[in-house]
């Protein structure tokens, strides 16, 4: 019997985010480009008598994330059980790095840890497909965050097809303490275009060749995010953050999915630091969080048997 399990499993952001009208099942139809970014969240997942979800950030509790049947790795656990019929107990300790409600997927990168980590503790050998269609199940970003690198999104967001790129890719991130709803940042988008016909999404070609080409410029001119009007409702501070990005050096810049997180572009570590510090000075933001883009998905770093 395996005793323990570690699972290590990023952030991410979206390049663009083209967004349909409302569905009758309540969501949206996407055409996005999700990227991972090298923030990461770890799972430790152990065999217990009954489930429990522990979340910690720096030996602390952290506050806004539900440890019940809410948590969306318990719910991960609900539905890899129901497939292979069997029930899943399970003691997870999640290692919060990934800010809380910030449109980086940290409560799907946890169910796609979960999903990796309880099929490997209980050596349920579930396929890489059943794995993506649970977790489509638990929520729109949960495939993209157990395939990783880059990678189209289409239906909900949960339907995903890598996607080829040539370079590197640079973020600096400026987080906000508060975040803001996904449902509520949708509300407020069918309210701002309530009265219109929206086309149905579609991701831009113009941003697909910047990608296969490694053109970082032209990336940076081709980001575009369709909820980021209905997050500047809901947080016009975000106004000024954004427009402080773009007359930084950083390539290009836009509210992260539903935000509040605003990610610059960049193309190296020292040029994220650089539009970091810009920004701490002229605008007066805290210290931005710098990552890769482009690193692996939801994956096992350490089993203990
Ligand atoms: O799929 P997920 O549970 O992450 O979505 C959270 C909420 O965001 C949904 O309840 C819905 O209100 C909204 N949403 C949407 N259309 C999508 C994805 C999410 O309206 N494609």
């Amino acid at each position: 019997m395996t005793r323990a399990v570690r699972v290590r499993v990023p952030a991410k952001v979206n390049l663009c985010l083209g967004v349909g009208p409302l569905r009758s099942d309540g969501y949206h139809p996407l055409a996005t480009v999700y990227q991972t970014v090298g923030l990461h969240d770890e799972l430790v997942l152990r065999p217990a008598g009954s489930r429990s979800v522990e979340v910690v950030g720096d030996g602390e509790p952290v506050r806004g994330v539900p440890t019940g049947p809410a948590n969306l790795a318990w719910r991960a656990l609900d539905v890899l059980g129901q497939h292979h019929r069997t029930r899943l107990d399970v003691a997870i300790e999640v290692h919060k790095r990934i800010p809380v409600a910030g449109g980086l997927a940290g409560g799907s990168a946890d169910a796609a840890a979960a999903l990796v980590g309880a099929d490997a503790l209980f050596r349920l050998g579930t396929s890489r497909a059943a794995l993506l269609e649970l977790g489509g199940r638990l929520g729109s970003d949960v495939p993209f965050c157990l395939l990783g690198g880059t990678a189209s999104g289409e239906g909900r967001g949960e339907l995903v097809a890598p996607v080829p790129t040539v370079g590197e890719f640079w973020w600096a991130l400026v987080t906000d303490p508060e975040g803001l709803s996904t449902a509520a940042v949708y509300a407020e988008f069918d309210r701002l275009t309530a009265g219109r016909s929206l086309p149905e999404p579609d991701v831009p070609g113009e941003l697909l060749h910047a990608l296969e080409a490694g053109d970082i410029r032209r990336l940076g001119a081709a980001l575009t995010n369709d909820l980021q009007p209905a997050a500047l409702a809901l947080r016009p501070a975000l106004a000024g953050l954004l427009e402080a990005g773009l007359a930084s050096s950083a390539y290009g810049g836009l509210v992260s999915g539903s935000g509040p997180t605003v990610a610059l572009l960049c193309d190296s570590a020292d040029h994220a630091a650089e539009v970091d510090l810009t920004l701490r000075r002229e605008h007066g933001t805290a210290p931005a969080l710098i990552a890769r883009g482009d690193v692996a998905g939801a994956r096992l770093v350490e089993v203990a048997a």
